[in-house]
This record gives structure tokens, sequence and C-alpha cells, in this order.
């Protein structure tokens, strides 16, 4: 099933929907609902991974009723390849300190764990109160290091998705729903 009849120009590019609108939207709120109890009284930071993670971060602060704050980071990217580099490095920082702040990694997809291994050790080394990932997707058959991930939205096989923010050469962030790349997915088998 593909719903890209109202997406003009990537009908050939963009197969299988995995995930859709309405179950992406259902399972962010639960996470929203689930921070809200745990954080409750807490001023908790929720840090976007940019760009990737965007939608995901503007609904879950929208679906967290209590006292968020919101900070950006971004990292280098995978470029145009659907293959990790390995290589990590940090485009733009963190506005505000984390020193002492309850803090929410929020990223797109997990796939090697290289980037959010980086990350994790990167904001303990500023020293935040406390720290936790959130993550909407989580590829498991492509671990290379290990991940603890406090808030998962979907476990997906090992394909090349796009859409909800995830891109291939930066198109196809504007997808409301997940789906997998037809060409991405058909050159690497
Ligand atoms: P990792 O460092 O290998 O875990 O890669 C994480 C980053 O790779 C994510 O933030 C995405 O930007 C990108 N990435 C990994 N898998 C996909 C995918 O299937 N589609 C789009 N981007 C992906
Ligand atoms: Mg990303």
């Amino acid at each position: 099933m593909t719903h890209t009849k109202n997406y003009c120009g990537i009908a050939e590019d963009v197969g299988e929907v995995l995930i859709d609108e309405e179950s992406i939207q259902r399972r962010v709120k639960e996470l929203g609902a689930q921070i809200s109890a745990e954080y409750a009284g807490k001023s908790p930071i929720l840090v976007c991974i940019l760009k990737g993670a965007c939608l995901f971060h503007a609904d879950l602060i929208r679906a967290t009723p209590i006292d968020v704050f919101m900070d950006f980071i971004a990292v280098g990217s995978y470029g145009a390849s659907t293959q990790s580099s390995g290589e990590v490095r940090i485009l733009k920082d963190l506005d505000e300190s984390p020193e002492g702040k309850d803090v929410i990694l929020v990223e797109d997809i997990l796939d090697t764990g290289l980037t959010l291994n980086y990350l994790i050790s990167y904001i303990k080394s500023r020293h935040p109160n406390s720290l936790k990932v959130a993550t909407l997707l989580s590829k498991p058959a492509r671990r290379v290091v290990d991940v603890q991930v406090d808030y998962l939205g979907f476990e997906i096989p090992d394909q090349f998705v796009v859409g909800y923010g995830l891109d291939y050469a930066q198109r196809y962030r504007n997808l409301p729903y997940v789906a997998v790349l037809k060409t991405a997915n058909q050159s690497s088998k």
C-alpha cells in the first residue's frame, strides 16, 4: 500500500508504508503521557537531534503537558548515502548548558547506535542531573554499539525508511508516515 497520491513526483521512490500517520500519532501520545507521568514536578529539556527528529520532537513536546524546555543539537549526517560512515561530529551545539538539568535526547531512528552513543557520552560529560533517550524508530538488526533506550516508538526491520522527518538525500522528510525507500532497499540487496 502506498499513500503518495497527494505528493507530486515521489511515487516512484517511496514504497510500502511501514507505519501510518494514525499509528505514529497514537504512539507519540502514549510516549508523551509516559514522560509526563515520569517527570511530573520536573522541567525536563527535550533535545531534538536535527534534522531527522524534528517532526517527532514537535509532536512529542505537544503530547507532554508538563513544564518542558526544548533545545536542539545537530550532528553530521549520512549525506546522500544510506550507509553510516561511523563518524559523528557536532554541527550545532546546545543553546543552553545541560548541567544539573533533566535531559531527554530525542532521536528519529536508532540504527548502528553510533550517533546516540556519541551524544550520550557528550551530554554526560556536561553533567546533567539525569539523561534519558527517546527514539521514534529502532532497527535492532543493525546495532554496532549497545544503546539504552527509555522511550521507543517502534522497532522496524532492516530496511531504509523515509518520512516523518527521516530523509534520503534531504528528501521525503515531509511525509506524515514512515515508508520504505524503494530505490535504496533494492540497490542494497
Ligand atoms: P546510527 O548512528 O547508525 O544509529 O544512525 C542514526 C542516524 O542515521 C539517524 O539519526 C538517521 O539520520 C540515519 N538513519 C539511519 N537509518 C535510517 C533510515 O532508515 N532512514 C533515514 N535515516 C536513517
Ligand atoms: Mg538523524
